[in-house]
């Protein structure tokens, strides 16, 4: 069994495909107009973490980091994924959860990234006060069968003036959340409880990287993106403008514009 891979693009099949990791509790849709917007002939791939969309669950998926709930086992059923479709080397991005796998992805299969987009994320743990809430909203979600734990979510992953201008995007973003299965949110949660600090890891990342956040993410700030710019050699910062935590869908543009920059970094 394997993830679930959009081709949101098809381009020139010479070139190393970008890979798109979602943010949490959403799936590969909200990298439709980041893909649109590269500029090139880019390959575009999308997965649906597992438990989201219309991929596998993370049990169900058998995955070098042993059995439970891992950040880990995402990023290996990604390079699964990704191996089985014969891509040896992507610019892999990811937006928040979707950080957290691409910086497990460096660690555990780094020959498979050849630049890497951080986009809205961190590389540190959770405080306790986190980690016991999102074991919370997972036995929540799980004992209620639904997904009214987190429907809220529309709108404080988006930032203020998404809120008070773009009630068609928060309803998007509400529709996404509520596609998902509350086994595959309660299962993400206790990955993403469990992740390490990984921010030794961003140190030995060699290739062309990109840092990037919304100047009104509240959820992963720019003190958060400061902190794995500073980690790496040579990552390009970049501060969007008019956008939460959600880049990708909030403002597009400048997103997909630095994504071609590193692209073009790449080679
Ligand atoms: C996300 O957007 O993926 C979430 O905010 C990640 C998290 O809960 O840490």
């Amino acid at each position: 069994m394997s993830l679930a891979v959009h081709e949101l693009r098809v381009g020139d099949p010479s070139g190393v495909p970008v890979v798109l990791l979602h943010a949490f509790p959403l799936d590969h849709r909200m990298w439709a107009d980041v893909a649109e917007l590269l500029v090139g002939e880019p390959t575009v791939l999308a997965p649906d973490l597992p438990g989201f969309g219309t991929s596998p669950s993370g049990d169900s998926l058998a995955g070098a980091a042993g059995a439970g709930p891992s950040i880990d086992a995402m990023a290996d059923a990604v390079a699964d994924a990704l191996h089985a479709r014969g891509v040896p080397r992507a610019v892999v991005g990811g937006l928040s959860m979707g950080g957290y796998v691409a910086m497990a992805l460096v660690e555990r299969h780094p020959g498979l990234v050849a630049g890497l987009a951080l986009c809205d994320t961190k590389s540190t743990a959770d405080p306790d006060a986190a980690r016991e809430n999102r074991l919370r909203v997972a036995t929540t979600v799980e004992s209620d069968g639904t997904l009214d734990a987190v429907l809220g979510m529309r709108t404080t992953l988006v930032g203020e003036s998404s809120r008070a201008t773009r009630a068609d995007l928060v309803e998007r973003v509400g529709g996404w959340i509520a596609d998902q299965a509350p086994a595959g949110v309660a299962w993400a949660q206790r990955a993403m409880a469990g992740r390490p600090d990984r921010t030794a890891v961003l140190a030995g990342f060699a290739g062309p990287a990109l840092v990037a956040v919304g100047a009104e993410d509240d959820l992963t700030p720019l003190a958060a993106a400061e902190h794995m710019a500073a980690a790496m050699t040579g990552a390009e910062l970049v501060v969007v403008p008019a956008s939460g935590h959600l880049t990708a869908v909030e403002n597009p543009e400048p997103l997909a514009a630095a994504l071609t920059r590193l692209r073009e970094r790449v080679g």
